[in-house]
C-alpha cells in the first residue's frame, strides 16, 4: 500500500481518470449556482445535477473532480467523535450518458489496488440486493470472490433523492482489522463500528423515480462516484481518523500549538481541538468562496461554525483572537489545490478577524442580558429559565446555549432544554418553509424545463442592436406552443439575438421582435435552464409562429443607460480599491437603466471625504476617455493580465475580459460602453451598510446624473426664491432666518404668558360663590389643552381654594378642563364628574380624577351652556 499525502492522492486520482479520457475540472465553489435546494455543495455531483438530468450539456461526457464539500447535518457530533467533520473533499468521476457499470467497476478496482496498491484481501464490496449485474461484473470481470461481495438493501445501496434520476450503488470497503471491531458475532461489512470503512460510493443512475413511487428506465445512464479524500488518506497513512491525516493534522497541530495543549489524551481537550480544526477548515473555505457571516442561510452556517470554534478556543484557554491565524495553516496545505485560498488570503483573515471580534462583543452583550434575565428570575422566584428567554439569547444575541446553561448552573439555576428544543424546532420549520419547495435538481419546476436541451441561442448583442433571427420555440401563456396571438404572454426563443439576458447583476434588455405576421414587445430577457435565452413579453400585434423569420430590434436607449451604469460599476470598484484598500471585494452588484448598486466588503461607514474622493476618481476615469475593450482569452492569460475575478463564481477555461484602458480589468460577461466618456458623469447617491462588513453604494450616471443635478438645482432655486437670496448666500441667509425665528419664538412665549396673566385677571373678575365654594367658570377660546392646564394651575394658585372650569375651542373641536383644590374635594366636589356632565352638553365625553379632569367636545356653540351645567353640578355636589 502506498503511503501518500492528501495532495498526492488527489493528484493521483485526477490523473488516473484523465488517463481514462476524463476532463479534469476545478472544484466548483461551495455556493450552489441556480440550485435552491442546497445551502452548500455537499457532494461531487451536486454542482453537476443538470448534466445528469440532461437539462444542461456538460463540457465533456466524462468528468473528474475533487470537490470541496460541507455537510452540517451532524454538526453537534463534530468534535465529540473523530469520525465527524463538516468540511471534506470528495473525489469523483462522472459519466453523463457515457460509460456505465462495465467500465467504472474495473476502473475503480484498478485505481484502488494498482495505483493506491491497497491489498485486495483488505477489501470488500457491497451491491444493491437486486443488482446482480454489478455483482457479476465484480466477480467475473474483476475476480472478487462471491463471499466478499455483500448484498445490502435499499437503505444502504440505492441512491435516491426525491423524484428524479436514481439508481443502485456499489460501495468499496476497507477492513481496518479486528482491533477496530466491535466484537459482535454479527460484525461484518455494513456494521456501524469502525472496522469496515466505506470509502468509495459508485452510484449507477439508471432509473427515474416517478411521483407515484414507480421507477422507469432513464434514457441516459450515468455514473456518479464519490470517494472521501481524507478517508482514503486515513487508510493509506495507516492512521486512526481524518484528524490524523497530513492536511488536517497540520491544522490540528497549529491549534494545539496556539492553545498550548496536547492532542490524543482524550477528554474535553481533544473534543475542542477537533471542533476548532474542522471548523477553521470549513470557515476558511467558505469565506474564500464569498460566503459572509450573517443570520440566515449559508451566512448563518458560517457564523455558527466560526463561533463554535471561537467558543472552544476559550474552553481551551486561548487568550484573544486566534482563528484567522489558524486559517493560515489551512491555506498552507490546501492552497495549491484551491488557488482561491491564496488569492483571497488577506481578505479571509480580515473577515474572520472581524467576525471573531464581533462574537466576543456579542458574548459581552449576552452576559449583560443574561444577568438581567437572571435578576428577573430571582425576583420572580423562578429557577428554570423559560425556553423563549434562552432561545432569544441564542438566536437574537448569538449567545451560545452551553454558556447560558453553564452560567445558570453556577447560580443554582437551570435551563429548560425541552422548551429550548421546541423553540429551535419552530425556528427550523420557519427556515425550511422560507427555503421553499424545489425539485430534485433544485430548480423550480417550470415550463422551461420542458424545452428541448438542444435549443441554443447565439448572443450577438455586444456590438449589434438589430439582428435577423428565427423563432425556434415559443411559450404562450405558460405552455409550449407553435403560435401565439395578440395579447398572449409569451416567451420567445430565437436562434440568435442581440438581447442581453439578465445575468451578472445586469438586467435583461427590452426589445421588439417583428415577424411578417406579428410583433412581440419584449420587456425582459432571462437565462433559463441550460443557459437558454428567453425573451419575455407580450404579442402586441398579429400572431407569431415557431419557424418564422424575425427581426429583433433592441431598445438601445435603455441598453445604453444600463451599459453606462455597468461600466461605471467597474470604475467604481477600481476607485474603491484605490481609496479604501484592496480588502474591497465585490459582494454583489445590480445594474439597470436607472442606477447601479454595488455591494463591497469594507468594515466601517465611508467618510464624506472618501466618498468625494471616489466620486472625483470615477469622474476622472470618465473624462480620461478610456477605451473599453472586451476580449476572450484563457483564464490563465486573464490572470496574467491581473483581471479581477468574482469569487464564488465558476469560470470556464475561456473568459471574457473587460479592459478599461488598463485602469480596470475585470472578468465580466456584461454589456459595456466602448469608451468611458460615454458614461457622461457619475454621482453617488447613497452609502450604507447591508450586512456585517458589507457596504452598499448606489450611484447614477449619464442622463440620470444630469437629471439629478437639475432637480437639485431647481430645488435650490426654489429655496432661494423663498429666502429671497442667491445660492451662495443661502446658508448664511438660512442661519439668519433661524436666528430670527428663535428670537420671535422667545418673544411669543413672553407675550403668551402676559396674555394668560391678563386672561387670568378677567376670569378672576368673574368669580362666583356656589354653596360656599369659589367657582371660576370661563370660556378661553384660543387655548389648547396644555395651555388650559397651565392657566388652570395659575388660577388655582391665585384663589387658593375653589373650583376652576375652563372650556375653549371652535367649531367641532372643544376642550374642557376642570380643577378642584383638595379642600373642596373633601367637601364633595369631583372634577371628573363635573367635566363629564359639561362635556356631554357639547356632544363629547371624558372624565378624570376628583381634583383634575379633561375632556373633549364636538360643538363649540354649546360652551356657554356647558359652563352653566358645570356650575349646576357643583351646586349639587356641595349641597
Ligand atoms: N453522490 C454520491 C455520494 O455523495 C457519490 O455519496
Amino acid at each position: 500500500m502506498k503511503n501518500l499525502g492528501v495532495n498526492e492522492v488527489r493528484e493521483a486520482f485526477l490523473s488516473f481518470f484523465e488517463g481514462k479520457e476524463h476532463l479534469r475540472l476545478q472544484s466548483f465553489p461551495l455556493v450552489p449556482q441556480n440550485d435552491k435546494s442546497l445551502l452548500l455543495i455537499n457532494s461531487g455531483m451536486a454542482p453537476m445535477k443538470a448534466f445528469f438530468t440532461g437539462q444542461e450539456v456538460p463540457p465533456s461526457k466524462r468528468v473528474a473532480t475533487c470537490q470541496k464539500c460541507i455537510r452540517t447535518g451532524d454538526i453537534e457530533n463534530v468534535g465529540k467523535t473523530a469520525r465527524h467533520g463538516t468540511f471534506f473533499e470528495m473525489l469523483g468521476d462522472f459519466s453523463f450518458g457515457d460509460y456505465f457499470k462495465n467500465e467504472i467497476i474495473p476502473w475503480s478496482w484498478e485505481f484502488v489496488t494498482e495505483v493506491m496498491e491497497i491489498p485486495a484481501d483488505k477489501l470488500y464490496v457491497t451491491i444493491y440486493e437486486e443488482d446482480d449485474e454489478s455483482g457479476d461484473i465484480w466477480h467475473e470481470k474483476v475476480g472478487i470472490p462471491r463471499d466478499r461481495i455483500v448484498k445490502l438493501g435499499k437503505a444502504d445501496n440505492f441512491w435516491e433523492h426525491g423524484t428524479g434520476p436514481c439508481g443502485p450503488c456499489t460501495e468499496i470497503y476497507y477492513d481496518r482489522g479486528v482491533e477496530y471491531g466491535c466484537d459482535s458475532p454479527t460484525c461484518g461489512v455494513g456494521c456501524d463500528c469502525d472496522r469496515y470503512m466505506e470509502f468509495w460510493n459508485l452510484v449507477l443512475t439508471q432509473f427515474n423515480a416517478n411521483e407515484d413511487g414507480t421507477y422507469s428506465p432513464l434514457a441516459q445512464t450515468n455514473v456518479d462516484t464519490g470517494m472521501g479524500l481524507e478517508r482514503m488518506a486515513t487508510i493509506l497513512q495507516g492512521v486512526d481518523s481524518i484528524f490524523d491525516v497530513d492536511t488536517v493534522r497540520a491544522v490540528r497541530d497549529a491549534v494545539c500549538t496556539r492553545a498550548n495543549v496536547e492532542y490524543g489524551k482524550g477528554g474535553k481537550t481533544d473534543v475542542s481541538v477537533r471542533v476548532i480544526t474542522d471548523h477553521v477548515r470549513s470557515v476558511t473555505m467558505m469565506t474564500a468562496d464569498g460566503v459572509l457571516p450573517s443570520n440566515e442561510g449559508r451566512g448563518y452556517v458560517l457564523r455558527r461554525l466560526l463561533r463554535r470554534a471561537a467558543r472552544h478556543g476559550k474552553l481551551l484557554g486561548i487568550d484573544g483572537e486566534f482563528l484567522a491565524e489558524l486559517s493560515k495553516s489551512v491555506i498552507a496545505c490546501s492552497g495549491d489545490a484551491y488557488p482561491e485560498l491564496v488569492d483571497k488570503q488577506e481578505y479571509i483573515y480580515k473577515i474572520m478577524s472581524v467576525e471573531e471580534n464581533s462574537f466576543y462583543k456579542t458574548i459581552d452583550n449576552g452576559m449583560e442580558i443574561l444577568k438581567n434575565d437572571m435578576e428577573e428570575m430571582k425576583a420572580a422566584g423562578i429557577t428554570v429559565m423559560p425556553g423563549e428567554k434562552s432561545f432569544r439569547l441564542y438566536d437574537t444575541y448569538g449567545f451560545p446555549v452551553d454558556l447560558t446553561r453553564e452560567i445558570l448552573e453556577e447560580a443554582g439555576m437551570s435551563l429548560d432544554d425541552d422548551a429550548f428544543a421546541v423553540e429551535m424546532k419552530a425556528q427550523k420549520d420557519r427556515a425550511r418553509a422560507a427555503r421553499g419547495k424545489s425539485t430534485y435538481m433544485g430548480a423550480a419546476e417550470t415550463v422551461y424545463n420542458e424545452l428541448s436541451v438542444d435549443l441554443e441561442t447565439k448572443f450577438g448583442g455586444y456590438d449589434k442592436c438589430e439582428m435577423d433571427a428565427t423563432i425556434i420555440a415559443l411559450i404562450a401563456n405558460d405552455e409550449i406552443a407553435e403560435n401565439a396571438q395578440k395579447d398572449d404572454s409569451v416567451s420567445v426563443l430565437l436562434n440568435c439575438t442581440c438581447c442581453y439576458a439578465e445575468s451578472g447583476g445586469q438586467v435583461g434588455d427590452h426589445a421588439i421582435i417583428e415577424t411578417e405576421t406579428g410583433k412581440v414587445q419584449v420587456t425582459d430577457c432571462i437565462k433559463v435552464i441550460g443557459g437558454k435565452i428567453v425573451h419575455v413579453g407580450e404579442v402586441v400585434e398579429g400572431t407569431v409562429s415557431v419557424g418564422q423569420s424575425a427581426n429583433v430590434i433592441l431598445d438601445t436607449v435603455l441598453r445604453m443607460a444600463t451599459a453606462r451604469n455597468h461600466s461605471a460599476t467597474h470604475l467604481l470598484q477600481k476607485a474603491l480599491r484605490t481609496v479604501l484598500g484592496t480588502h474591497v471585494e465585490q459582494a454583489g452588484s445590480y445594474v439597470n437603466p436607472e442606477r447601479l448598486r454595488f455591494d463591497f466588503t469594507h468594515f466601517t461607514a465611508m467618510t464624506e471625504e472618501e466618498l468625494t474622493q471616489v466620486e472625483v476618481m470615477v469622474n476622472g476615469f470618465i473624462m480620461a476617455n478610456l477605451p473599453i475593450v472586451a476580449e476572450e482569452m484563457s483564464i490563465d492569460a486573464a490572470r496574467a493580465k491581473g483581471a479581477m475575478a468574482l469569487f464564488g463564481e465558476k469560470y470556464g477555461d475561456t473568459v471574457r475580459v473587460v479592459d478599461m484602458g488598463g485602469v480596470s480589468v475585470e472578468l465580466c460577461g456584461g454589456a459595456h460602453l466602448t469608451n468611458t466618456a460615454q458614461a457622461g458623469s457619475f454621482k453617488i447617491i447613497s452609502e450604507n451598510g447591508v450586512a456585517a462588513g458589507v457596504r452598499r453604494i448606489e450611484a447614477i450616471t449619464g442622463t440620470e446624473a444630469l437629471a439629478y443635478y437639475q432637480t437639485q438645482e431647481a430645488q435650490i432655486k426654489a429655496v432661494c426664491k423663498v429666502l429671497k437670496t442667491t445660492p451662495d448666500a443661502m446658508t448664511s441667509r438660512l442661519e439668519q432666518v433661524f436666528a430670527e425665528h428663535k428670537e420671535v419664538a422667545k418673544e411669543l412665549e413672553k407675550l403668551k404668558a402676559k396674555m394668560a396673566g391678563g386672561a387670568a385677571d378677567d376670569i378672576l373678575a368673574g368669580k362666583v360663590e356656589i354653596g360656599g365654594v369659589t367657582v371660576l367658570a370661563a370660556e378661553v377660546k384660543e387655548l389648547d389643552a396644555n395651555d388650559m392646564r397651565t392657566l388652570g394651575d395659575q388660577l388655582k394658585d391665585k384663589i387658593g381654594s375653589g373650583v376652576i372650569v375652563l372650556a375653549g375651542g371652535a367649531g367641532a373641536k372643544v376642550n374642557l378642563m376642570a380643577m378642584a383644590t383638595d379642600d373642596v374635594v373633601k367637601m364633595g366636589v369631583h372634577a371628573g364628574n363635573i367635566i363629564k356632565a359639561a362635556a356631554a352638553v357639547c356632544g363629547g365625553g371624558g372624565g378624570g380624577r376628583p381634583n383634575m379632569a379633561q375632556a373633549g367636545g364636538k360643538d363649540a356653540s354649546k360652551i356657554a351652556d356647558a359652563l352653566e351645567k358645570a356650575k349646576e353640578i357643583i351646586g349639587e355636589q356641595v349641597k
